[in-house]
């Protein structure tokens, strides 16, 4: 019960609602009480008349005129208000369990939105996806439907008790000694159909995932002929399958009649002790008849009570789980709302950097220092840490040791926000949004024109590409860009970083996917694009067409040579053998 207590902020939202609902619960059972009421006059004044009168055919047409008539219109006109007031119930409750839902979901897709790469690494899509949507939607049949149920068997069962009391204590007691059996059976019976829905439920997904294997795998399973195979497998998953779903059959059979032989044994109970009653002269007939529409009144909302439990336990878990993911707090957060990015150069000063799930140390003592306009270009082997710096200086991870500076001042004191609008990535592994191309390339601008994307677009050498495709620039690319070259999406990603005008543009290895001629295109763009900008060009491959200012070799984490082009070749280091390994390359291609 204790993760259920998060809900009770938004009962607290939603008080008015709330307390709206309960007046309606309670008048809708008041007019539900006042019914059996009714029907017991009716039934008594009938006696009486009969009795006292002799004459067969005056009685039938007096009865009929006097008492049958209008007590049959006034049960009528009892059954409309309470018909009214349970579907103003539902209006109130049901829809506030809707904005709970509502609000919930917002809740944890915002608080999804602040979290950093750790906690992405460590939960699987699959199970953010399932808490958002299965899970609050278990939550909400507590703030919904539970809730609704228990205050309306509270009010009901004391209303009941005080007239039932009322009429004859001994009575009442009797009739209600089956109820509370009634109810720990059918959480019992229900507890039992949960699990074995639940186990149904896995055995389907065994049973789709091994039939959607083979058809996906269904050309080498015929190239092999395995047919006979599999359909043995299916076969066996879909006898325990069908097992599975007769057990619970089976339990469900004995729900009803259950439910109906405890209600009979109260009924019985009431008409044998009512009878005795009767004749003793304590009550009269028309008791019996009410309290046998009593305890029919009660039989369902003490029934619901075993589902509502079971309802508050999944409830319950579901809220955990909720809670475990809220109660997540981003390692790298906002420090401050001051906007100002302090003008100047870049620096790394002695960054080191280790991967907290692998352990694995991807920087080592890294250091260098970047002007404002200057580039400079990352070289090193698959696995040297070079995408690992780029994730640092946009603060997706912070620094184990050292620090990285932006005009003098740790990235770590500055403006999130600002900091990632001031120096924008294009990230290695591009991702392109299921909408169209000019969409994906204004992305976060909302300001540009179609004119200025197509102008990015011919700066990343993309805008020929774009317009072959069937709506050129409004083509939707698919989800992730399925549409598309990799080459292709690349590039879109480029103008989609150029676009944003940032001061500081980090390239991480995003040519990899064109040929050179391509390449040599971009680069000369690039001459120009990037004069005034600082910019820091990640690679594995050599640029010598681009003019940097610094050139920085990284191996295994560590910064093993620096300096310029000639420089560097100069040495005849691991630069060197990279330059000399391209040219090989190049060669052989050619
Ligand atoms: N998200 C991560 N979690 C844990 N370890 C990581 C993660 N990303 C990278 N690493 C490890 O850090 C080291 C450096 O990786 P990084 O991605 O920075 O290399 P890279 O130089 O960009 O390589 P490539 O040229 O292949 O892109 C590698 O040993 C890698 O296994
Ligand atoms: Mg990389």
């Amino acid at each position: 019960m204790k993760y259920l207590a998060s809900l009770n902020k938004y009962f607290w939202k939603y008080r008015w609602r709330l307390g709206l609902g309960i007046i309606f619960i309670f008048l809708s059972n008041l007019f539900g009480v006042l019914t059996p009421q009714v029907v017991r006059f009716a039934v008594d004044e009938t006696i009486d008349e009969v009795t006292k009168s002799h004459n067969s055919n005056t009685v039938v047409g007096n009865v009929f005129a006097h008492t049958i008539l209008w007590t049959a219109a006034l049960i009528l006109g009892l059954a409309l208000l309470r018909g009214l007031f349970l579907f103003f119930m539902r209006q109130t409750i049901i829809v506030m369990s809707r904005y709970i839902e509502f609000d919930q979901k917002n809740e944890l897709y915002n608080h999804y939105q602040q979290l950093d790469s750790n906690f992405y690494k460590e939960n699987a899509t699959g199970d953010l996806m399932s808490r958002i949507t299965e899970d609050v939607s278990r939550v909400r049949m507590y703030v919904g439907p539970a809730v609704m149920y228990v205050i309306n068997t509270v009010i009901l069962f004391a209303m009941v008790m005080v007239v039932m009391w009322n009429v004859n204590p001994e009575l009442a007691m009797y009739a209600l000694i089956p109820l509370p059996l009634l109810a720990l059976c059918i959480f019992l019976l229900n507890s039992v159909i949960e699990r074995k829905s639940e186990k149904i439920q896995q055995q389907l997904s065994t049973l789709t995932s091994a039939a959607q294997e083979t058809f996906s795998g269904i050309r080498v399973l015929k190239a092999y002929t395995q047919e006979f195979l599999t359909e043995k497998f299916f076969e066996k998953e879909n006898i325990e399958y069908k097992r599975r779903q007769m057990s619970l059959a089976k339990t469900e059979s004995v729900f009803f009649p259950t439910i109906f032989l405890l209600v009979g044994l109260s009924t019985l109970l009431v008409i044998f002790i009512g009878g005795k009653k009767v004749i003793e002269g304590t009550i009269t007939p028309g008791n019996i008849a009410e309290f046998v529409m009593y305890i029919n009144m009660l039989t369902w909302p003490i029934a619901s009570m075993g589902w509502v439990l079971a309802q508050v336990q999944r409830a319950a878990a579901s809220q955990k789980r909720i809670n475990e993911f809220l109660s997540v707090q981003p390692d790298i957060k906002n420090p401050t709302e001051e906007k100002s990015i302090p003008k100047g150069g870049i620096e790394f000063h002695r960054v080191s950097f280790t991967y907290r799930n692998t352990g694995i140390t991807a920087l080592k003592n890294i250091s260098f220092r970047l002007l404002p306009g200057e580039k400079m270009a990352v070289i090193g082997r698959t696995g040297s840490g070079k995408s690992t710096l780029a994730s640092l200086l946009t603060r997706h991870y912070d620094v184990s040791e050292g620090g990285i500076l932006i005009g003098g001042k740790d990235v770590r004191a500055l403006n999130l926000e600002e900091l990632r609008s001031h120096v924008r990535v294009v990230p290695q592994d591009v991702f392109l949004f299921s909408d169209t191309v000019s969409n994906n390339i204004s992305f976060g601008n909302d300001h540009v024109n179609n004119h200025t994307i197509k102008e990015y677009a011919v700066h990343a050498s993309v805008a020929n590409d774009i317009e072959q495709l069937p709506d050129a620039f409004e083509t939707m690319v698919g989800e992730r860009g399925v549409m598309l070259s990799g080459g292709q999406k690349q590039r879109i990603t480029i103008a989609r970083a150029l676009i944003s005008n940032p001061a500081v543009l980090v390239l991480d290895d995003c040519l990899s996917a064109v040929d050179s001629k391509t390449e040599y295109h971009i680069l000369r763009q690039f001459n120009q694009l990037l004069e005034h900008k600082t910019a820091i060009v990640i690679t594995h491959r050599i640029f010598s067409l681009l003019h940097f200012d610094k050139i920085i070799v990284l191996d295994k984490g560590s910064i093993v040579e620096e300096g310029k082009h000639e420089e560097l070749l100069r040495r005849q280091g691991l630069y060197y053998q990279l330059y000399e390994l391209q040219k090989q390359e190049e060669k052989n291609t050619l």
